[in-house]
């Protein structure tokens, strides 16, 4: 069917629009999210070794991030240390990370994303 132009730009403008405001809504979802994982991150007592930009008990955040950043297989292992514990990645002078048995999986996972996605 023939569409003439100016109810094709009529029907594109409203379409436009929702790009944007959906674009924006992501946008302020994505950080929202990552604010809400600092806070379970403070919750969950990670930061009670742990700082996003320093190094304490447990390695800085950002320090992880830098060294598997091209690690695609990373998110996982972490995750599994989470949860279980270990060490012989960082020789932090306090040794490995115990079990981090309050975090469930799920959290585990939400934590080392926002780990992951830290950046210098
Ligand atoms: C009691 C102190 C302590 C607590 C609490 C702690 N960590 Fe750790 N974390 C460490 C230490 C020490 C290491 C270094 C382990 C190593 O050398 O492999 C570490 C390492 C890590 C690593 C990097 C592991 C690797 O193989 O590179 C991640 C990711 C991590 N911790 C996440 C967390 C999260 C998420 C929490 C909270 C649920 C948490 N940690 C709570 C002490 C802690």
């Amino acid at each position: 069917m023939f569409t003439p132009p100016m109810a094709r730009l009529r029907l594109r403008t409203p379409a436009m629009f929702t790009m944007v405001v959906a674009a924006t809504t992501l946008g302020l979802a994505a950080s929202g999210t990552a604010h809400a994982t600092a806070d379970l991150a403070r919750k969950r007592a990670c930061l009670a070794c742990h700082q996003v930009d320093k190094a304490r008990a447990g390695p800085a955040f950002i320090d992880v991030a830098t060294r598997y950043r091209n690690d695609r297989q990373a998110e996982a292992r972490l995750v599994n240390k989470v949860l279980k514990g270990g060490g012989g990645a960082w020789q932090m002078p306090m040794g490995p990370m115990p079990a981090q048995s309050q975090v469930s999986e799920p959290e585990a996972r939400q934590l080392v994303k926002w780990i992951l996605a830290q950046r210098p």
